[in-house]
């Protein structure tokens, strides 16, 4: 059987409060799995523990109890991270460097060099969308920019497992719809994602399983299918329905002793109609 590409076991954190005798216990006897090639999000109100989480898995905080697993290897063990990309919550780079000059230092970090870390640089610049801000310094970037840079930033050694905290907080629209068809993009190459998000909607595009936390417990996990569907409903979507056989089907409904609940025209997403508003405005973000 193969490891999971990810397994939380048993995990608490808990952190003291200084100058009070006071704990906060960010994450509570916390148990998930996330299989190889699978986009799961990881939800749940502010401060429910989610990036605390994250962070134990990266190894950059230490739980009290528990453990955390990357592809089979303790997460304590610095080789279980060398196929990891990581975007934090708060991502922090050197404001003078360029965007190029920052993935130039990132990939020589990880051991990329030479023509293949140019190419590299190039793919990434334009993967995120931030060809034209190549050579601008990151100190001058907005919010959508930096996330941007992050995201390309923890891609650069085309690691197996990424780790996204809020990949789409401060990105525009089109940003956060370039991102969502990146990650599903990273899926199909066989990648498998860990997200957080708290646009819930983006999440339902993406997510083929989630995780719900609250004050450090998960309450609940499953298939998105699983638990958005409403099991007693049935949905039918008609193109040019005639009145006759609209009536024909509500009877029919009707004799069967069933509810017939709502019939509707179907609504796009308020998403799709900005995207579709915006797409000839110049893009300020770039
Ligand atoms: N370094 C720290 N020291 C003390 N308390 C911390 C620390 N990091 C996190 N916490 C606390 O742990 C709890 C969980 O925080 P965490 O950042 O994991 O939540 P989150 O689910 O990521 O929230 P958000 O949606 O706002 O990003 C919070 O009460 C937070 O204040
Ligand atoms: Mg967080």
């Amino acid at each position: 059987m193969t490891s999971p590409a990810v397994r939380i076991e048993n995990l608490t954190k808990i952190f003291p409060v200084p100058l009070r005798r006071q704990r906060v216990t960010a994450v509570r006897n916390l148990t998930f799995e996330v299989r190889p090639g699978e986009v799961y999000g990881l939800l749940g109100p502010n401060g429910s523990g989610k990036s605390t989480t994250l962070k134990i898995l990266l190894g950059l905080v230490t739980p009290n109890q528990g453990r955390a697993m990357i592809f089979g290897k303790d997460s304590r063990d610095y080789h279980s991270r060398a196929a990891v990309g990581f975007l934090p919550e708060n991502p922090y780079f050197y404001k003078f460097l360029t965007a190029a000059e920052t993935l130039r230092f990132y990939g020589n970090v990880c051991g990329l060099q030479g023509a293949t870390l140019n190419k590299r640089i190039d793919e990434l610049l334009s993967l995120v969308g931030l060809e034209d801000a190549r050579d601008r310094r990151i100190g001058g970037f907005s919010k959508g920019m930096l996330q941007r840079i992050g995201l390309a930033q923890a891609l650069v050694q085309d690691p197996l497992l990424i780790v996204l905290d809020e990949p789409t907080a401060g990105v525009d629209p089109a940003g956060s719809h370039q991102i969502r068809d990146l990650i599903l993009d990273l899926k199909k190459r066989g990648k498998t994602i860990l997200l957080t998000s708290h646009l819930l909607e983006q999440v339902q595009e993406i997510c083929d399983r989630v995780g719900i936390m609250a004050r450090g417990e998960m309450i609940r996990e499953g298939a998105l299918e699983d638990l958005v569907s409403v099991k007693n409903q049935t949905e039918f979507i008609i193109e040019n329905l005639s009145p006759e056989v609209r009536l024909q089907i509500e009877q029919l409904v009707q004799k069967s002793g069933s509810n017939l609940l709502s019939s509707r025209q179907p609504q796009r997403s308020l998403e799709s109609v900005f995207l579709e508003l915006t797409a000839t405005q110049p893009q300020g973000s770039k």
